[in-house]
């Protein structure tokens, strides 16, 4: 089960879990509140009978589908890579993530630019909206299996901070205006 803290940037290893003394969390209706991010529960062993899966790509129109191992061995360019996905950016297109295995965390900007640290393990998928600031790193455990989901032909390209005045962004801040109202009734 997904479990988000506001991130105690205090510079040490990013692996680490970043928490403040005492720990500032964030439960998810907060967390769809402050960033539009939404969260399912997913049985990660059971997908295909389970059904649920099926249903959000339905409903959600995700189409596309492949896999992601994030450990020395099985990524290409493994250290860039990871340097890359913890550089602050935005996309055009929602993040999709299904944890099939291992676990990471994911940093989300709030509507206050504060980061919130959501960490993900086996069977959380999350969404993060087009707009949204946020990177990716490992934990200390060193690997994430993920199934990356996506709306029509894939498009991962990163567009590092500023991008304030990408499109995206703009649908991104009026959303957040209005306190993620439409994300949240499209998720009900
Ligand atoms: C990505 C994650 C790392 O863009 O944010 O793939
Ligand atoms: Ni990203």
């Amino acid at each position: 089960m997904v479990k988000c803290w506001y991130f105690n940037d205090d510079g040490t290893d990013q692996r680490l879990a970043h928490q403040h003394d005492p720990v500032q969390l964030v439960d998810l209706e907060k967390l769809t509140e402050k960033t539009g991010v939404l969260y399912w529960k997913i049985d990660a062993d059971n997908y295909e009978n389970e059904g649920k899966l099926s249903e959000i790509r339905k409903e959600r129109g995700y189409t596309y589908m492949d896999c992601i191992e994030c450990c020395p061995e099985k990524l290409e360019n493994y250290e860039d890579k990871l340097r890359s996905f913890f550089l602050e950016h935005i996309h055009a297109d929602e993040e999709i993530r299904f944890v099939l295995d291992g676990s990471g965390y994911f940093d989300c900007r709030d509507i206050d630019d504060q980061w919130i640290r959501i960490q993900v393990t086996k069977g959380d998928l999350i969404t993060l909206p087009a707009g949204i600031y946020h990177r990716f790193t490992l934990d200390e455990k060193n690997y994430i299996k993920a199934m990356r989901l996506f709306v029509g032909e894939p498009v991962w390209t990163p567009i590092n901070r500023p991008a304030d005045d990408h499109p995206a962004r703009k649908t991104y801040i009026q959303l957040a205006n209005d306190n993620f109202q439409q994300t949240i009734s499209q998720s009900a």
